[in-house]
């Protein structure tokens, strides 16, 4: 199937978020799309799929005009997608979703949903159980219950929108399999949004490059990593290095002694370590190894079932997250919009709640303070915007603008998830900025590259074990991926 967009619009006021956007994805290739936050990318999947509607433009299939509105109507098109953020979650299991999820109140037979799940689901390797409730499934899982759905309802351009952020190694390898089969085999059309560019060359046939709106490029595969940010920047960006910074007076900011942490999944027992003023620490581990747990303990938001917390000599075990906040520590999640800001709200209100103690509010001196932070921080918004409005990565801005601005210790979640390249540079400088002045740091991270180039320490994860490695300078990827999967033997002591 081939599908192509002509001269198309989509204004949100005076954001012109795609302007006169014309190009054509054949059948049988995987495309990335690619460019920095904000750029348009999600804006013409939505419009692709169903989900938005067009201000003016045409999308052409097979050589003939089609109008739809609403995602039925582009599945029945052929054209389908998996949404950025989850949906809400129904209180249906695996096989209830597939079965009422059809368009327009077809509903299959339950024997043949059945088949028609085990089949595709063999053939890729999904682990799909039908009678699982989805509210259980991994990330992972509910996308693959999404391409299963998306299949069977006989759609011939699958749309990806960043589909690796939240999903482990070994499911994003599924996943990729799954898709080269799709394209190769049977001529599917696959449209991948991703800021990873290592996804990108191992898994696009050709990318195409938005900016402001406008595909400002094309290019076929295979390009280097430093080709595609060229593309997507105008320039090559310099190395990062990382600065030496002394440690070696520098006061205790988190002391966490024998605690024991009990979690949906797995515990993690006698966690002892030792954070300095001015020290990051990289958590590496397979989503729900314990790492998010350990996050939140460390600011009170996990309550540990056996040992000590101390912040900076105080022993805050027990106490609530405001008193952690009180004492200057700051947590940011992954989940934006489920845990760090509120649907609803605007940018003001953010940052009127994060400065206030919820008493009275001067939304003059809020609205003053919030016009400093957009341009400080380059957030893509206005004070009256409302949060779900902006792009993933200027909502990551959002969340940096509302963290004090000399903590004693962030706790952060993935803190560059979903950024593009340029982006996740500019927020490690602020977080650099903060661990000058003292904030010691520790996060989360998918990438690896990420934990090597910013840990002093990195500690990993496996079913709610940990192993340290005392030097992230003296480290491999490699090693840190054997970590992850749980192969502690093989390490030099
Ligand atoms: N519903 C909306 N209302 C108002 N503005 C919107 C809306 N959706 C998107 N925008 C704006 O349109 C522009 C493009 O947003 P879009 O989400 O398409 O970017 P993106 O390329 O997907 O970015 P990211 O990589 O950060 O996800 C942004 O400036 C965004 O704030
Ligand atoms: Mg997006």
């Amino acid at each position: 199937m081939q599908v192509s967009l002509r001269h198309i619009h989509k204004r949100f006021g005076a954001v012109h978020a795609n302007n006169d956007i014309n190009i054509t994805f054949e059948g049988g290739r995987i495309v990335g799309i690619l460019g920095e936050n904000g750029a348009g990318k999600s804006t013409l999947m939505k419009i692709l799929s169903g989900f938005q509607p067009v201000d003016s433009g045409e999308i052409w299939i097979d050589n003939r005009p089609v109008a739809y509105s609403g995602p039925q109507a582009a599945i029945r098109n052929g054209i389908g997608m998996l949404q950025q953020d989850p949906l809400d979650i129904p209180a249906f299991t695996v096989l209830e979703n597939f079965i009422y999820g059809g368009s327009d109140g077809f509903f299959l037979p339950r024997k043949t949903a059945v088949r028609q799940l085990k089949q595709i689901s063999q053939r890729f390797g999904f682990e799909l159980d039908p009678d699982m409730p989805i509210a259980q499934l991994s990330i992972g899982q509910r996308q693959q219950m999404e391409i299963v759905r998306l299949l069977t309802l006989g759609v011939k351009m699958l749309i990806l929108d960043e589909p690796t952020t939240g999903i482990s190694a070994e499911q994003k390898q599924t996943l990729f399999d799954a898709l080269r089969q799709l394209t190769t085999s049977d001529g599917l059309s696959v449209l991948l949004v991703s800021h990873k560019l290592e996804d990108v060359i191992a898994l696009c046939n050709e990318v195409a490059v938005l900016r402001a709106g406008r595909v400002v490029g094309t290019r076929h595969m295979p390009a280097t990593n430093a080709q595609l940010v060229a593309l997507m920047f105008g320039q090559e960006l310099a190395p990062q290095t990382r600065k030496h910074f002394d440690l070696s007076a520098a006061p205790d900011a988190l002391v966490l002694e024998h605690l024991y942490l009990h979690g949906h999944r797995v515990n993690v027992d006698d966690l002892n370590l030792r954070i300095k003023a001015g020290e990051i620490i990289g958590l590496a581990g397979l989503d729900g190894s314990g790492q998010e747990m350990m996050l939140r303990a460390c600011v009170g938001l996990h309550k540990s079932v056996r040992g000590r917390i101390r912040l900076k000599g105080d022993d805050l075990t027990g106490q609530s997250y405001r008193n952690f906040l009180a004492k200057g520590v700051a947590f940011g999640a992954a989940g934006r919009l489920e845990e760090g800001l509120v649907s609803g709200l605007t940018l003001t209100e953010h940052i009127a709640l994060a400065n206030e103690d919820g008493a009275i509010i001067d939304w003059s001196a809020a609205r003053k303070h919030c016009e400093n932070q957009i341009k400080l921080y380059d957030v893509r918004g206005r004070p009256d915007s409302m949060i779900e409005t902006l792009s993933g990565g200027n909502q990551q801005r959002v969340l940096m603008a509302l963290m004090p601005a000399s903590p004693v210790l962030l706790a952060l979640e993935q803190p560059t998830r979903g950024l593009d390249v340029d982006s996740a540079r500019w927020i490690w400088q602020q977080l650099m900025e903060r661990r000058d002045r003292g904030a010691a740091i520790i996060f989360s991270s998918p990438d690896l590259d990420e934990l090597v180039a910013y840990s002093e320490r990195i500690l990993v994860f496996y079913a709610g074990r940990t192993f340290e490695i005392p030097d992230a300078n003296r480290t491999t990827i490699d090693e840190i991926g054997r970590l992850i999967g749980g192969t502690f033997e093989v390490l030099p002591a």
